[in-house]
């Protein structure tokens, strides 16, 4: 374990410091003479136990006043320098970053960074409808998309030239112009308590994972594991049923990732593109074109259908991924790319073997590959429903009947979110974001009524506005033309 040592000496109010604390030093005698570190922890707690009280407390009774070895000891400096001294100097106190934790804790800090979590942020600003919103919802303030998305490190760049994958970092700069919110490991250890115990909890993950388009919290409670969790008493390891740290975090490891993702996409294998040449010949140029870029290889567990293929183009290209000609766009680079929104063949079959083995620590397989079957065809019947509310929307903007918005790349687009223009383009907003999402994730979750009432019922019902919507529109628009002859 790496201590960062202190550069500079500092006066200790050593006096007010014994009184609350429970230091080794103190206990073994009080002649002994206080090192650097001693004294500028009793600085930052004796000033502090008067200016928040509740920091000070949490911070004493955590894991880091009190570590197994004395010497171990962490101090309030240690994540937040020791340049702050007075009242006068607020601002020279440092706000820690992952970094820092990860002097001390290499491991967990190196998954982290190498996991889906360190991503949020780039992610995050990878969407079009993040640009334009109020700044208190998507950046500083916190109160929106950046408060649940700084779980991710800031000044992630976009690789432009070389790997694309590769993502740069800018050196520290964005996170610069933050204040606070660039710790992350705080999101599942809240300081100052930085407990394990607490980020074992699956209510942990509840403050983000919840709601609209990842009702996983929601979808736990209401499946048997969470409601036998419940029932038992929250017993988060060891118990009968698993959390979401068992199936996510599993043996503690950081890197969290799933197979399909938060959208359930997959990148199209150069196979699967091929095999749609035979259903689609007129398409066979672009297509060629496509499955060049594309990797090689074969999904366990999901059928190669080439309507199923077929139907994800054209998500993609309501999304802006694709292009008209189906070729990937700039978003394929930043979202899919970089973002890693979704998986080729190689990771998707690394993470659904992993947690096929969680599984089967309480399950037989049989059991858990009928569940994993049953849930990816959801997947299917969902991605085929969501394809014919695409086609009527994209044959409106063929025919004239729609024009695209100005200052819009795509249209229908997707991304756009809820700033879409028309009803019709709302209806399909919501299908994308809240009704295809908890179909699957209510699947693979074990929640029926998320999968079935929340799920796919509404986006039934959606697909079935939107058809009839576009008839109307289509007839309205007929008729016009007629009255103008
Ligand atoms: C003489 C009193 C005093 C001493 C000594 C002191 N602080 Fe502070 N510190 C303050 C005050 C006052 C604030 C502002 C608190 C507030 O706004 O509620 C503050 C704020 C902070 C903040 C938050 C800064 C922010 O922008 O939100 C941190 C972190 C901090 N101190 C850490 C330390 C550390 C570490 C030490 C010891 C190296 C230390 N303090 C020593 C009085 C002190
Ligand atoms: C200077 C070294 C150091 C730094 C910096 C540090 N820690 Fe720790 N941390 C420790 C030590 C030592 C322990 C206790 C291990 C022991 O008991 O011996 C610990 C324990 C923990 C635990 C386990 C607590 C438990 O309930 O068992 C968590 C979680 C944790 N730290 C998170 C963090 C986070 C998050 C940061 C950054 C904000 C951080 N640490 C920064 C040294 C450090
Ligand atoms: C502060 C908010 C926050 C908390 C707390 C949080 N997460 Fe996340 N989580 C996110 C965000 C945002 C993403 C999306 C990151 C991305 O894909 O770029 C994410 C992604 C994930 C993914 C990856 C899904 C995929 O795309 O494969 C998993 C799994 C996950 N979280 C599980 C958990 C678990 C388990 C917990 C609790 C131990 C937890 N998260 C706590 C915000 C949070
Ligand atoms: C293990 C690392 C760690 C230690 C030790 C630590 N802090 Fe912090 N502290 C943090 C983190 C993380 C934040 C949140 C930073 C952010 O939001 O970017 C924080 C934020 C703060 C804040 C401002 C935010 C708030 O909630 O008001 C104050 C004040 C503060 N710490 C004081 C202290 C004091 C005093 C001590 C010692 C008693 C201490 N800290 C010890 C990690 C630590
Ligand atoms: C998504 C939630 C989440 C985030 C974010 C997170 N942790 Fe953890 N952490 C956990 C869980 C869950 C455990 C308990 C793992 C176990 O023992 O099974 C844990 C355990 C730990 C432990 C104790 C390990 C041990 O063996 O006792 C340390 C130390 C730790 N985390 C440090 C960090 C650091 C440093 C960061 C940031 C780089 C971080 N964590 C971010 C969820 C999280
Ligand atoms: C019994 C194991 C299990 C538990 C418990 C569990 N999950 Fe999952 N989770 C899964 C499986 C299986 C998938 C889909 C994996 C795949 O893509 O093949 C998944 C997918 C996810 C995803 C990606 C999007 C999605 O929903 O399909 C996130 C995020 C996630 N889980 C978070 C959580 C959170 C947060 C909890 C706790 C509230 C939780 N999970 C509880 C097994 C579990
Ligand atoms: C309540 C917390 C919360 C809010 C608010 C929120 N997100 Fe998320 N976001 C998450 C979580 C959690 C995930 C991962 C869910 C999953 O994998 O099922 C996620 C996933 C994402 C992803 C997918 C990342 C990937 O690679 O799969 C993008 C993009 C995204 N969010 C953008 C945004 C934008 C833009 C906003 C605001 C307009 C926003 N989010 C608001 C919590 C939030
Ligand atoms: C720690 C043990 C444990 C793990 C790990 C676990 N389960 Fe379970 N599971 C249970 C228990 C206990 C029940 C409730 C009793 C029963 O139905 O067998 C249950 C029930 C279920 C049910 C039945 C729900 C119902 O309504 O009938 C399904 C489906 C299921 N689990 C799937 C999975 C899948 C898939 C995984 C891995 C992603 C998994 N489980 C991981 C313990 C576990």
């Amino acid at each position: 374990m790496k201590r960062r040592r202190l550069l500079l000496p500092s006066v200790a109010t050593a006096l007010l410091f014994l009184g609350l604390n429970n230091l080794a030093f103190a206990a073994d005698s009080p002649a002994k003479t206080l090192d650097e570190d001693q004294m500028a922890q009793a600085d930052c707690v004796g000033c502090h136990i008067n200016v928040n009280p509740g920091i000070v407390k949490q911070h004493m009774e955590g894991p880091h006043a009190n570590t197994k070895k004395v010497e171990d000891e962490v101090r309030c400096h240690d994540c937040h320098g020791v340049d702050h001294k007075t009242m006068d100097d607020v601002e020279k106190a440092s706000m820690p970053t992952p970094e820092i934790c990860g002097e001390c804790h290499k491991k967990q800090a190196r998954q982290h960074r190498d996991g889906k979590h360190n991503l949020a942020w780039l992610a995050m600003k990878s969407q079009i409808a993040w640009h334009g919103q109020p700044g208190s919802i998507t950046e500083q303030g916190y109160r929106g998309c950046s408060g649940c998305h700084k779980i991710g490190e800031k000044g992630l760049l976009a690789a432009t030239q070389g790997n694309l994958g590769d993502v740069k970092r800018d050196g520290g700069k964005e996170a610069a112009t933050y204040r606070y919110g660039n710790a992350q490991c705080d999101a599942c250890h809240t300081r100052h308590s930085f407990k394990a115990s607490e980020a074992m909890d699956p209510r942990a993950c509840s403050n983000c994972h919840m709601g609209f388009d990842h009702p996983q919290w929601e979808m736990y409670t209401s499946a048997k594991h969470g409601i036998v969790w419940q029932i038992e008493g929250h017993v988060n390891e060891g118990g009968r049923a698993p959390t979401c740290q068992t199936c996510h975090l599993s043996e503690g490891d950081h890197e969290v990732r799933t197979a399909w993702g938060f959208l359930g996409l997959r990148i199209p294998t150069k196979e699967n593109v091929l095999a749609l040449i035979d259903v689609a010949p007129s398409l066979k140029e672009p297509l060629t074109k496509l499955a060049g870029l594309l990797p090689s290889g074969h999904y366990m567990d999901v059928d190669d259908d080439p309507q199923w293929t077929f139907d994800r183009a054209l998500i993609l290209q309501a999304a802006g991924i694709l292009d008209a000609s189906l070729q990937p766009t700039e978003r394929f680079i930043e979202i899919v790319v970089q973002g890693q929104a979704a998986r080729g063949p190689e990771e998707f079959n690394v993470e659904r073997k992993k947690m096929k083995a969680t599984c089967n620590k309480c399950h037989a397989q049989g059991f858990v590959n009928e569940h994993f079957k049953a849930s990816d065809e959801i997947i299917k019947a969902a991605d085929h429903e969501f394809a014919k509310a695409i086609t009527a929307v994209q044959a409106l903007y063929k025919d004239g009947i729609l024009q695209k918005p100005e200052g819009w790349e795509y249209a229908p687009d997707l991304l756009q979110y809820y700033e879409a223009k028309t009803s019709i383009e709302q209806e399909l907003y919501l299908i994308m974001l809240e009704y295809r999402q908890r179909t699957f994730q209510g699947a693979f979750h074990a929640s029926n009524d998320y999968m079935h009432w929340y799920g796919w019922a509404p986006l039934k019902t959606a697909v079935n506005t939107i058809l009839e919507e576009a008839k109307r529109m289509r007839a309205e628009h007929d008729s016009k033309k007629m009255a103008a002859k």
